[in-house]
């Protein structure tokens, strides 16, 4: 009904607030709006009947695609039988502790106990606050910064906003909080030396990496994050070795490891988890998009046997835990994640998302890799990036005024895909739902090719 309603544009603009929007040209109808109504697959559709393939999954996070029955009946059912009950002093629900268990099952052995959240942010803001209280536990009342990397990104609440490295997060907010150090974005294609090989440029990012540190002082550094493939921040795989190398530092210095793995949870490289992916060992995982493909918001923090050991001792010498959200394992979400790893699993997604994501990332690279304004193809798994340069030989950047990276974009839309223009640079990201398809690869490549050689 709502949707028939010709007034739905005008209360779009006078009554919704969007979140990471040109609020004024939004408000003044001078940029575009999309209603979207309906989905199946890897397409959405609109309320103008236009059908997009959605080759950005949302935001990365419809990882099963549009439309699955199986997730919506059980959201339904759940509702119907039990729509919410709280986890706060032993309790739980049937769904909750099913999952949680699922997940350990899948994720990295040295794991513990998951707590359950409803976003990346806010799970990453529980991260934050177990590794303040595990530190304090141990007596090391100074060691609580915590190291992130330039174009990292983990959220945009106070903390967690201070995690990201992206200045469109930081500017005008008063952040990042002092507790928040950045260094080194392993962001091969942007190293300082074109001469550097992947090892070199991994040499580099370790080197700044201690400097950083000995800069500090160890004593006064908790932890580290870093998603194992930078997302939000230009989809860059790390280079070779960087994080064999890097936790050789962490372990050094006594330094926890958060992997944030919003994004790559659950399939999106083609292998369970990033940490199985590059053989990182992490204190904590952050899980939210694939976990329910976002049939329904949750997210979760799985915590390592170190420091769940440490964190049982702390609630014996200071009582029950205070932290909680209300919709803390809500057992609506923990219903669609249930459904959800199941269709990952029946489907064959993880396996699909290495395949055919590969796919992808070669055909992009047959198709624009030789054309004079894109510096770089790169992927992993079912992720994949073109970067636009003014000038190939010198990698020089187009002024930031151009925004060639959402002329490109915009470009892409008009052939019927959807892509995103990365906040940061121009550069042209791709995440689609893990059950894309090969010709559907080959329709996000034709549209990418028609679409930079409309711009550029
Ligand atoms: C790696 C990573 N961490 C955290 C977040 C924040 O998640 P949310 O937007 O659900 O708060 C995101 C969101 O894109 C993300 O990509």
């Amino acid at each position: 009904m709502l949707l028939k309603n010709d007034q739905l544009d005008q209360w779009d603009r006078e009554a919704f607030f969007h979140p990471s929007t040109h609020l004024a040209q939004h408000a003044r109808g001078e940029s575009p709006n999309r209603i979207v109504t309906g989905g199946s697959g890897v397409y959405i559709e609109d309320r103008d009947g236009k059908r997009l393939l959605d080759a950005f999954a949302g935001l990365y996070c419809v990882n099963v695609g549009y439309g699955r029955t199986e997730i919506a009946e059980a959201i339904a059912a759940q509702a119907k039988e039990l729509a919410y009950y709280h986890a706060y002093v032993g309790h739980g629900t049937e769904a909750s502790i099913t999952l949680a268990k699922m997940i350990l099952d899948r994720a990295p052995e040295n794991m513990s106990k998951v707590y359950f959240g409803l976003g990346g942010s806010d799970a990453n803001e529980t991260n934050v606050k177990l590794i303040w209280y595990y530190n304090n536990i141990l007596g090391r009342l100074e060691k609580k910064k915590i190291i992130s990397r330039w174009r990292g990104y983990h959220g945009s609440g106070l903390m967690t906003g201070s995690l990201t490295g992206l200045e469109l997060f930081h500017k005008k907010f008063d952040l990042p909080l002092a507790q928040v150090l950045h260094t080194e974005a392993p962001y091969y294609y942007r190293r300082p030396d074109l001469a550097m090989s992947e090892e070199d440029f991994t040499a580099y990012c370790v080197a700044e990496l201690e400097a950083l540190i000995e800069r500090e002082g160890a004593d006064t550094i908790a932890a580290f994050i870093g998603e194992p493939v930078l997302g939000t921040g230009g989809i860059v795989p790390p280079p070779a070795g960087y994080w064999q190398a890097v936790q050789k530092v962490l372990r050094k210095h006594d330094i926890l490891l958060i992997a944030d793995e919003v994004v790559t949870g659950f399939g999106r490289l083609g292998s369970m988890f990033g940490s199985h992916h590059y053989g990182i060992e992490p204190d904590l995982i952050t899980i939210a998009k694939g976990l329910t493909s976002a049939y329904a918001p949750l997210s979760g923090s799985i915590v390592g046997k170190k420091m769940w050991a440490v964190l049982e001792r702390g609630t014996d010498e200071n009582g029950p835990i205070g932290h909680g959200w209300t919709y803390s394992a809500h057992p609506i979400g923990a219903a669609a994640g249930i459904a959800n790893l199941q269709l990952v699993d029946s489907l064959g997604l993880v396996k699909n998302a290495g395949e055919t994501g590969a796919y992808l990332v070669e055909t992009m690279k047959d198709a624009l890799g030789d054309h004079p304004h894109v510096g770089d193809v790169r992927g992993e798994g079912m992720l994949c990036a073109v970067e636009f340069v003014e000038d190939r030989e010198s990698r020089r950047l187009f002024d930031p005024a151009r925004k060639i990276g959402p002329q490109v974009a915009a470009a892409l839309l008009s052939e019927g895909v959807i892509g995103r223009a990365m906040p940061q640079g121009d550069i042209l990201g791709f995440a689609p739902p893990l059950c894309l398809t090969r010709a559907e690869a080959d329709k996000v490549v034709d549209a990418a090719a028609k679409a930079v050689k409309a711009v550029l």
